[in-house]
């Protein structure tokens, strides 16, 4: 089995800071640039649907001349052979985590590592993590079962989704906090959990409703932080991304 973290994203050489990403929820590249540039220590920024869809391309090679990682979070979801074309391109853009839906199936998920792998190689860039959303968090359990009529309770589905996209040979998935502990059972530590939905105890849950503290689910076992409201909208947010290290790093001590 290939993991695909590259040595640079290896868990055990990561301090707390790279492991804290930073979504530019805002909908323009001039907004994204502000935030970008107001938080010179935040090191790995999130570019989801939104500002890739508004912004473009151009945004990545923003993050990358100031020497920035990317978290290109597309959820990509098609037949193989488009899958494929994605990820290669992705590849190309030098970002370093790279999202798709597991329920793409075992194909799909495939096709776009073999795309990554040639790709990376060919051009001599470094191979993405490439990680897959096992189940959206907006899906409930009467939902999966009545509109997508899956037969299994969410935690067994995102159990399901996670060991096949690890049989796969992807590098991890994208996961709640309150799913880790369970998933780290069953999986070996350098495949990486990325979780959204982490609060710390003084910052608000806004519309996050299972959440658990950022040193809780590093405790717990989970790779990467994804980080966005209790700092973006936080009064000083360079004060609030330092308080959220300091304390995973005395939680992790
Ligand atoms: O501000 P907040 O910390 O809630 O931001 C979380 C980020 O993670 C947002 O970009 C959100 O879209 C994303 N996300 C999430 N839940 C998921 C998947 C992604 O909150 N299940």
């Amino acid at each position: 089995m290939t993991i695909s973290t590259t040595d640079s994203l290896t868990v055990n050489a990561l301090t707390v800071d790279q492991r804290i990403i930073v979504p530019l929820d805002v909908p323009t590249a001039e907004a994204a640039l502000r935030l970008i540039d107001s938080l010179p220590q935040v090191s790995f920024w999130k570019v989801g649907l939104e500002l890739f869809i508004s912004a473009g391309p151009g945004m990545l090679q923003e993050l990358k001349a100031r020497d920035k990682r990317i978290f290109l979070d597309l959820k990509l979801h098609d037949i193989p052979n488009t899958m494929a074309g994605a990820c290669a391109a992705a590849t190309r853009y030098g970002v370093d985590i790279l999202t798709l839906h597991a329920s793409a199936g075992q194909m799909g998920l495939a096709a776009a590592l073999s795309a990554a792998q040639a790709e990376s190689a060919a051009q001599n860039l470094p191979l993405p993590l490439i990680v897959a959303v096992t189940l959206l968090t907006s899906i409930s359990a009467e939902a999966l079962a009545t509109e997508l009529r899956v037969p299994l309770k969410p935690e067994a589905y995102v159990l399901q989704m996670a060991q096949m996209t690890q049989d796969v040979g992807l590098g991890g998935v994208v996961c709640s906090p309150q799913e880790v502990s369970q998933l780290r059972r069953f999986l070996p530590p350098d495949f990486a959990l990325v979780c959204p939905g982490v609060r710390p105890t003084w910052a608000s849950t806004n519309d996050q409703q299972r959440t658990l503290t950022p040193a809780q689910a590093l405790q717990a076992g989970a790779t990467y932080l994804v980080i966005g409201r209790p700092i973006t909208a936080s009064p000083d947010p360079a004060a609030a991304f330092q308080r959220i290290c300091d304390e995973c790093a005395t939680a992790l001590n």
